[in-house]
């Protein structure tokens, strides 16, 4: 079992309090995540994301007849979306290692937010639509969740690579 496994084990027998007390185990404060890791672990998020991104593209634009798939991979997007902001804890920027993720979005934390509120909304109203089963309207709004949603803030927060 890692440390991390451990401590949690430990809290949950309430007993976490009594070792960090005793110096056996790190404060909880100190208990925080590996910037490193935090950078490997948002990208294949992202990775993620894209690739139902990817699935939900095909089935918009006809290469594939699985547009009865497309709600699913939505709501996947969807729930990936509820936990973006703690996957950005400061100090995990350039200081940290390699990312494509900019200072900006720790300067302008409420902006990024925003930003992925929309990725939340859009991917609900997609995954709505899509339950009604038109392509034409799944298209619409898939061009939406890229523009607005995925667009909005890699044109801002995220470095562009060449
Ligand atoms: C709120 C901001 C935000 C939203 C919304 C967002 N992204 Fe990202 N995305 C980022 C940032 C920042 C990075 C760079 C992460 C890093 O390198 O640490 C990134 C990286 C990526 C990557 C590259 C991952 C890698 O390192 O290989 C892909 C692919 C990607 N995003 C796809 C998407 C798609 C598709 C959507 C929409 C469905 C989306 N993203 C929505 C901020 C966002």
């Amino acid at each position: 079992m890692n440390t991390r496994g451990f401590r949690s084990l430990l809290a949950s027998a309430g007993i976490g309090a009594t070792l960090a007390a005793t110096g056996l185990i790190a404060p909880y404060a100190a208990a925080q995540e590996d910037p490193a890791a935090m950078i490997a672990y948002r990208q294949s998020t992202m990775k993620a994301i894209g690739g139902h991104m990817g699935a939900i593209a095909m089935a918009a634009k006809g290469d594939v007849t699985f547009t009865d798939e497309v709600a699913g991979h939505a709501r996947a997007i969807n729930q990936l979306s509820q936990n973006l902001t703690r996957y950005f804890p400061a100090g995990s920027g350039k200081e940290a290692g390699e990312t494509a993720a900019l200072p900006v979005i720790w300067e302008k934390w409420t902006e990024f937010e925003v930003a992925i509120k929309t990725l939340g909304t859009e991917s609900a109203k997609l995954a709505e639509v899509a339950e009604g089963g038109d392509r034409t309207a799944i298209a619409v709004q898939t061009g939406e969740l890229g523009n607005k949603g995925c667009g909005g803030c890699h044109k801002t927060f995220r470095e562009k690579k060449n």
